[in-house]
């Protein structure tokens, strides 16, 4: 049986860590899950990696070693950032700060895509291959209704357009390729958690159910998909 070889990016993270549990469960599964910091694992099949996004040198190696494996079948960037300690989403103009833009758009839309360049010449050309990058529904430019929280829906949008961009080049270059954006909906975790206290409890998910919504849209993926943006559902969100 053919190895399935995985890459999560942001496996410290309460998504990451979820997915990386979750595709090194899986039958002839490798996974390779990086982080700034880089976890231990009890799994024998996940090998940790660091990789930093303000380091393109570190996404290079990153790359350069999972290759020495061989194709490379779902790489998954579950990295991303909408508040620190100093910073909050804006709710409003006079709230807009460069650094806070500056640190979204690294996170959420540069740090993606640095791994989409190193990263998607290694996607398998046999079989279907994924790359998708948690993206969010508020960087749907037609859903947006509430207003606030401009650097993150601004750097999320960015993100969808940048990969949609590189699903047309990969389009020429890999017929396999599928490359995505994935909304995992609402899910319990530091980046949401200062912004849960109206979430219906129905509508929060454990990261380990938006991690099983998640793999069910990935592995459901057909080569026409490629550019689109998914919500955990499995529904099309449009930009
Ligand atoms: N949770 C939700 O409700 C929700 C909703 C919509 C979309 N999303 C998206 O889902 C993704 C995962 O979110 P989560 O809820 O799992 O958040 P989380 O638990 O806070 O994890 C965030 C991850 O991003 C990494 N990260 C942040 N800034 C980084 C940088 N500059 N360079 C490299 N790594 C960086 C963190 O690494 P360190 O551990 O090194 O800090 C961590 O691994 C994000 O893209 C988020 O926008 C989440």
């Amino acid at each position: 049986m053919t190895q399935n070889c995985i890459v999560i990016v942001g496996a410290s993270g309460a998504i990451g860590a979820a997915l990386t549990h979750r595709f090194a469960s899986a039958p002839n599964a490798q996974v390779f899950a990086f982080s700034r910091s880089p976890k231990t694992w009890e799994q024998i099949n996940i090998e940790a990696g660091r990789l930093d996004f303000s380091d393109e040198d570190s996404i290079r190696q990153a790359a350069k070693f999972v290759a020495e494996t061989g194709p490379v079948d779902r790489v998954i960037v579950t990295a991303g950032l909408l508040h620190t300690q100093t910073m909050r989403p804006e709710k409003a103009l006079k709230e807009l700060e460069s650094a806070n833009f500056e640190a979204c758009f690294l996170a959420n839309t540069i740090g993606p895509m640095l791994v989409a360049k190193h990263f998607l010449g290694a996607l398998s050309h046999q079989r279907p291959a994924v790359f998708a990058a948690l993206s969010a529904r508020v960087g749907s430019i037609s859903d947006n209704r509430l207003g606030g929280w401009y650097a993150y829906r601004s750097s999320k949008a960015a993100l969808n357009m940048a990969l949609k961009t590189a699903s047309i080049e990969m389009a020429r270059r890999n017929k396999q390729a599928i490359v995505v954006g994935l909304h995992p909906g609402t899910v319990a975790s530091a980046l949401s958690a200062p912004f849960l206290e109206r979430v219906p409890p129905q509508q929060l998910f454990t990261p380990d159910q938006a991690a099983g919504h998640l793999m069910n849209v990935i592995e459901g993926l057909r080569p026409e998909d490629t550019g689109k943006l998914f919500a955990w559902d499995g529904s099309e969100i449009p930009f």
